[in-house]
């Protein structure tokens, strides 16, 4: 299948990056290919940019920063709910286009498209929020002003496994604060951060304000880290990158949002209804066939309910169905390619080969390719890979504890803190768990936890500030301290 095989709508197919209002085509020999990962086929091509593209880019969205920031809140929250809207009214475009590039079941791709456009609309209402404060000055006679404005132009870079959702949750906030941005897709998955630059178009965002710049992440992430020009990144992805993107952008001490890997415990305690634990734990765990940073990474069931909680997440389990993402009750997608695939098998063999007992799947899926059978295993231990590492596949390793210190204590033994699930119908304790768990964010008796209402991010090596919310904007504004004193002629 290529691209002009799907049923996008054509206006929406995008070969070509965004460079100050111009699309622009690879130069000759400088394209790089997109493949499906239902079927590894080429769907097309978009440009492969360097560092000399990027800084064009920066430059369109230097020029276009002025006139964007000087325009009034108001009329930026018009046009991005014209972004929204026209974003819903091809929602079933964009899910095809997401499906086709990201693998993602249909269901899951038009869900993707709604939370992305939330995010578009939550941040038109806050632009006209962004409220300063006044402040009793030490001196008679004196006013001390706080002032919010734009931090400027923003880098801002894509992951492959929310190509869509996560554009809207940067760009979306970043113009709502009077900013311009860069983006830098996931080249595995460009189409759809470009559909919804052209929609952003269309809506009225003028020529500048963004840019997409598509191809290799290297050359592309050193010249937006290392222009004095970009004062602000916003990256999703692996801590390893973000890492490598924070020393960088230390070198002109850039403003940094920062959404990095997770390895986030699911604690199920004798007391949790298990109905609840186990829908919660197949929705956190199996979302995206694995593929999300929230994903629950370790699962901790206290001993009295092991047995049954495990039977009933086995049956849970077993009624999904892996296929291509446009398959009919499709559930389970294809991971994003064979180093995904490969990773997950190292995982498994690695628990193997220290305890562990797969209880169901463990294997490639026969539809071959990058299909992997959903697996669960039980037996897991603190020493295995799977339990310092995100799998990022469809594998739910369960470990048993005895006491509730015992489970914090095990959630708490990593370098990362995004997210964490507790399930239990004590309320006592969810009051000291919560309070205990070194996470950015938990579900209690819940393994959804994604909103544009609520803070996203996490602690530790998980990363630094929040996406959505109340808070989201704040990533995109600096504060300025006015003091007005009366002259001496006063
Ligand atoms: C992510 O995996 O990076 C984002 C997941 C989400 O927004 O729920």
């Amino acid at each position: 299948m290529t691209l002009s095989d799907t049923t996008v709508a054509s206006h929406l197919l995008k070969e070509e990056a965004l460079i100050g209002g111009s699309w622009q085509k690879a130069g000759s020999g400088k394209a790089i290919d997109v493949l499906n990962p239902a079927t590894g086929q080429r769907l097309g091509s978009v440009p492969n940019m360097s560092g000399q593209e990027t800084e064009q880019a920066i430059a369109s969205a230097q020029a276009a920063l002025g006139p964007w920031r000087s325009r009034s809140a108001g009329d930026r929250a018009r046009i991005l709910k014209r972004w929204h809207g026209l974003i819903l009214e091809n929602l079933e475009a964009l899910a095809q286009l997401l499906t086709a590039e990201q693998g993602k079941p249909l269901a899951e791709a038009r869900g993707e498209i709604a939370y992305g456009a939330s995010f578009v609309e939550w941040f038109a209402e806050e632009a006209k929020r962004v409220y300063g404060d006044t402040i009793p000055a030490p001196k008679a006679g004196s006013r001390i002003i706080v002032q919010k404005q734009a931090v400027g132009v923003t880098g801002a870079i894509i992951p492959w496994n929310f190509p869509s959702a996560l554009f809207n949750r940067k760009v979306a906030p970043a113009l709502a604060a009077g900013c311009t941005v860069v983006v830098k897709p996931s080249e595995l998955t460009p189409y759809s951060a470009l559909a919804l630059a052209w929609l952003a178009e269309e809506a009225g965002v003028p020529a500048g304000v963004i840019n997409v710049v598509t191809g290799d992440p290297a050359p592309i992430g050193e010249a937006l880290t290392s222009s004095s020009v970009v004062r602000k990144i916003s990256f999703t992805g692996s801590t390893k990158i973000g890492k490598l993107l924070l020393e960088q952008a230390s070198r002109t001490v850039k403003r940094t949002s920062m959404e990095l890997g997770g390895n986030a415990p699911l604690i199920v305690f004798d007391d949790a209804d298990i109905p609840t634990a186990v829908a919660a734990c197949m929705n956190s765990k199996f979302r995206n066939a694995g593929q999300t940073c929230v994903c629950a990474n370790r699962i901790y069931v206290q001993r009295g309910i092991f047995d049954k909680f495990t039977a009933a997440l086995v049956d849970a389990v077993k009624k999904l169905v892996v296929g291509p993402g446009v398959g009919e009750g499709v559930t389970i997608g294809p991971l994003i390619n064979a180093a995904a695939v490969a990773k997950v098998e190292r995982h498994l063999a690695d628990a193997v080969a220290k305890g562990a007992t797969i209880i169901e799947g463990g294997s490639r899926h026969p539809l071959g390719g990058q299909y992997f059978t959903p697996t669960v295993l039980t037996g897991a231990n603190a020493a295995m890979e799977l339990a310092m590492d995100e799998t990022f596949g469809p594998v739910a390793p369960l470990f048993v504890f005895d006491t509730e210190e015992e489970a914090i204590s095990l959630a708490n033994d990593t370098s990362y803190g995004l997210a964490s699930y507790i399930f239990t119908s004590n309320i006592d304790r969810v009051w000291r768990v919560t309070d205990a768990i070194e996470t950015g964010m938990v579900g209690v008796n819940e393994g959804l936890i994604s909103n544009e209402v609520a803070p996203f991010g996490g602690i530790k090596e998980s990363g630094l500030g929040r996406e959505g919310s109340k808070y989201g904007i704040d990533e995109f504004l600096e504060q300025k301290y006015i003091l007005i004193s009366p002259t001496l002629a006063a």
